[in-house]
Parts: structure tokens; sequence; C-alpha cells
């Protein structure tokens, strides 16, 4: 009686695992912000990808994040909060919003959740939380016009710096000239002379 108890238990936890392991959909979600430089109200890129590694297509998929707090980033383009119907098994879609810092200083990038139904019959939802971008620093914006707008007067002090490099060998070559010239002259009139 005992050992048949026990048989039915580990068959069961069989079947669960092989329904789980093999029947489900698995989300895997990166977000990346593509910006190299983060400039107080200058456009930021965050691109989102959900790539599904399961056998199953996931459904109901609601991708959220809520790593931009209203006070410090305003949305300039998509959603931060957004549900696909359906991705396959092996597909990936993408997702991309534009958000623009109103603030400067150092800022936390975190992770997005994603929630989805990981198979046909699924009555709890799943969830997954995708990769985190990390600390990043957003310049001020007086920060980044000092350091790269083209100023007038630091091209004039280039210019001038850099001229000896430029005169010296035209006076080289305008002194080897006359020098030239000179020869040829002399022994022009020499020539004539005799
Ligand atoms: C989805 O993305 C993963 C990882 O970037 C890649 O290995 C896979 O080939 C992609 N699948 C499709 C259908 O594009
Ligand atoms: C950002 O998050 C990481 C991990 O959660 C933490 O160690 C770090 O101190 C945080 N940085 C800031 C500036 O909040």
């Amino acid at each position: 009686m005992y050992s048949l108890k026990s048989f039915i238990i580990v068959a069961l936890v069989c079947t669960s695992l092989t329904v789980s392991s093999l029947d489900t959909a698995r989300l895997l979600v990166s977000k990346q912000v593509l910006n190299k430089l983060l400039v107080q109200d200058s456009d930021i890129l965050v691109k989102y990808t959900i790539y599904n590694v399961g056998s199953v297509p996931a459904t109901n998929v609601i991708l959220q994040d809520s790593g931009f707090p209203a006070e410090a980033f305003a949305t300039v383009k998509g959603n931060l909060n957004i549900r696909f119907n359906r991705i396959p098994s092996g597909a990936n879609v993408t997702h991309a919003v534009v958000i623009k810092p109103l603030t400067y200083g150092r800022f936390n990038f975190s992770a997005a959740v994603v929630q989805y139904k990981s198979s046909e019959n699924a009555e709890e939802p799943q969830f997954a939380i995708s990769s985190e971008p990390g600390e990043g620093y957003i310049i001020s914006y007086a920060e980044y016009d000092k350091k790269f707008s083209p100023h007038l007067l630091d091209w004039f002090a280039f210019a001038v710096m850099s001229l000896p490099a430029v005169v010296a060998p035209f006076m080289l070559w305008w002194v080897s000239k006359s020098k030239y010239e000179l020869i040829l002259k002399q022994k022009r009139e020499k020539v004539s002379k005799d």
C-alpha cells in the first residue's frame, strides 16, 4: 500500500515536471538603453526584446516598465505598458520607447516586468524579469553644451596654436625657392656675359 502511494506521488511529480518543462512558453526579456550619451532634455531610446524560448506560444503578454518615474522622465514616443496577444514559440518581438530625462545626475535603469500565460490552460500568470541596464549618468544640458558645442573662440585658439606647424614649412620652402631662383639668375647672367 505504502509503495503504491509513493509511486503515485512520484508519477505525479514526473508528469507535472514534464508538462512544465516541455509544453510551456518561456520568455526571456532584455531591456537596453541604446544611447551612449545620456543628456538632460534629450531623447533616449530604450529597446525591449522578448524571446520565447518555450515550445508553445505565450499569450496575453503584458510588458510593464515602471522604472521611469513621471517626475524624472517624460515619455516622448511609445508606451511603457504594452500588451501582445501572442508570441509564438521561437519568436522575438521588440518594442521601443523614447523617453526624455527632465533632470540630471545618477540614475538606476531598473528591470521591466513581463507577465504572460505560459500555456493554453495555465491559470496563474507567469512572470519574467528583464535584464537590468544598470546605473547611468545623465549629464546636464549646460555640461553637454560646454563639452560638445563648437565654440568660435576655441577654434580660433586652435588655429593660432597650429599656425607655426603650417607656417614653418612654408618659410623653409620659400627660402629655398628664393635661393634657387637667385642661383638660376646668377647662372643666366653668367651665360649671357660669356
Ligand atoms: C531571437 O533572438 C535570439 C537572441 O537574440 C536569436 O538567437 C534568435 O535567432 C532570434 N529568433 C528569431 C526568429 O529571430
Ligand atoms: C542601483 O541599483 C543597484 C542594485 O539594485 C544598487 O547597488 C545601487 O546602489 C543603485 N544605485 C543608485 C544610484 O541608486
